[in-house]
């Protein structure tokens, strides 16, 4: 058969609030244009992010009735404890509320104000966290995953000969070396293995600990199947485990890879580091055996994390991803390429070549997506990564905006009527206005930003002439 269904059947639903248009533009208007601001009920099918928005199964549902909420030493840390090291052979496994939580912790133990981090490409919290202690956040991804229309299996790939040059200049100012995988600010593209061994000599050199940020560990793991040379007959779990056998540490957001709603982990090889962070745990998150989290997450987590590494789930999930990015192709609408794997990146600058970055085309094309049919997705380019630590504004590598898929949440029909959206975005595609920020906070400012459409199109477009 080649059709590749979605391998689960539904038990519960959660109805979904069908809203008109004109709703929607005056909801919008009232959010201030940021997509955060909405009430999740406004919106009709939610791409915001595949973090946290996953259908847990029967399984883990069962397991949160076996959830013990012991303060200390409860069987379920031991079951979460089991299940990670099954995937990933640390020595320390420390539970956090979130990945942020295990990046703020791992920060605070190893960057400050002399530190240089480099990474493929940090994600948005990592790169807050690292800066926050003063450090200097670097990203090395390979050019080829700094252009959207240029295929390559391995876009997320580290680029090794600016990595051996950064650790040849500034090794001593480097105490961890991270990798993302998949790199989701760059579209969800994988890193190869080769690229992961490869890291990981440099880093052996230098003596430098590699730490994997490892959200979509899975995911990257059956690209790694797919595409990589020696890999195709080796099981997912077989790989997942040759990753993590590279790398001396991890940080991890439960709320992708590992199928839940919440949760995370910081593992360690090294004991000093690992006592280190588990006082700063009792600190700000919990006991070591709790963490930030209740004894029924952690049983989600475990089953989760049998859930993540099936293949026919890993095929069906990638299937379904590239089902949609292949639908926007066809109708014109230039999207990242090759289709990463928990998302379709959508290249706004492309698209609406009318908008300069400044007037934030990615926010364009998400508030035209949530007027159009209710669809909520999200800016990654200069909204999220323009502002600059001195308080500046430069245009972002890419102005992108990304489509999330929840992890076994919407069938295929909800994706047809995103598809059907886009041919009426795309055929109205010179109409849309940019837009300005009228309210930001120094940090992270997509989240609660306020902005304000510009003149429409056509007007800005002669006043730029004009001026
Ligand atoms: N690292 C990566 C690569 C991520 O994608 C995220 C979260 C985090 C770290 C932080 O994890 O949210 O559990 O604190 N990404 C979400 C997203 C928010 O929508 O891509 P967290």
């Amino acid at each position: 058969m080649d059709t590749i269904i979605e391998p689960f059947r539904i038990k519960s639903v959660e109805p979904l609030r069908l809203t008109s248009r004109a709703e929607r533009e005056r909801m919008i208007r009232d959010a201030h244009y940021n997509l955060f601001n909405l009430h999740a009920d406004d919106v009709i099918i939610d791409l915001l992010t595949d973090s946290g928005t996953s259908a847990m199964s029967a399984a883990q549902w069962a397991g949160l009735m076996r959830g013990d909420e012991s303060y200390a030493g409860s069987p379920s840390y031991f079951r979460f404890e089991e299940a990670v090291k099954e995937l990933m052979p640390f020595d320390h496994v420390i539970p956090t509320h979130q990945g942020r939580a295990a990046e703020r912790i791992l920060t605070g133990l190893v960057a400050g104000p002399e530190a240089k981090i480099p990474s493929n490409t940090h994600f948005d919290t990592t790169r807050a966290n690292i800066e926050a202690t003063g450090a200097e956040a670097v990203d090395l991804v390979i050019p080829a995953g700094r252009r959207p229309e240029h295929a390559h299996p391995f876009k997320g790939n580290m680029d090794l000969d600016r990595l051996e040059t950064f650790l040849d200049e500034h090794g001593a100012s480097v105490p961890i070396v991270m990798l993302t995988v998949t790199n989701n600010t760059g579209g969800g593209q994988p890193v190869s293995m080769a690229n992961i061994r490869g890291a990981k000599a440099l880093c052996e050199k230098h003596d430098v600990p590699l730490v994997l940020d490892a959200c979509r560990f899975a995911e990257n793991a059956y690209f790694i199947k797919q595409r990589e040379d020696g890999y195709g007959d080796r099981s997912v779990k077989r790989i997942v485990r040759e990753m993590f056998s590279h790398a001396d540490g991890m940080t991890m957001s439960a709320k992708k890879d590992a199928l839940v709603n919440i949760g995370g982990w910081l593992a360690l090889d090294d004991d000093a580091w690992a006592r280190e962070a588990r006082n700063q745990l009792i600190l700000t998150e919990g006991f070591p055996t709790y963490g930030g989290l209740a004894g029924r997450d952690l049983e989600a987590i475990a089953v989760g994390l049998q859930e993540i590494v099936d293949e026919d789930y890993l095929e069906y999930r990638m299937a379904s991803t590239r089902y949609l990015g292949e639908a926007l192709t066809d109708i014109g609408v230039p999207i990242v390429k090759p289709v990463g794997g928990h998302a379709v990146y959508i290249d706004a600058r492309r698209l609406l070549p009318h908008l300069d970055p400044l007037d934030y085309p990615g926010q364009a094309l998400a508030v035209a997506l949530y007027t159009t049919g209710g669809i909520r997705g999200c800016e990654i380019g200069s909204v999220m990564f323009g502002r600059q630590p001195d308080g500046s504004e430069e245009p972002a590598d890419m102005e992108l905006v990304r489509l999330a898929i929840p992890r076994r949440v919407y069938t295929q029909s909800h994706i047809d009527y995103v598809i059907e959206c886009f041919e009426e975005v795309y055929a109205r595609r010179d109409e849309l206005c940019g837009y300005e920020i009228t309210e930001e906070p120094p940090q992270l400012r997509h989240f609660t930003a306020h902005f304000r459409p510009t003149a429409p199109a056509a007007v800005h477009q002669a006043t730029q002439t004009e001026s």
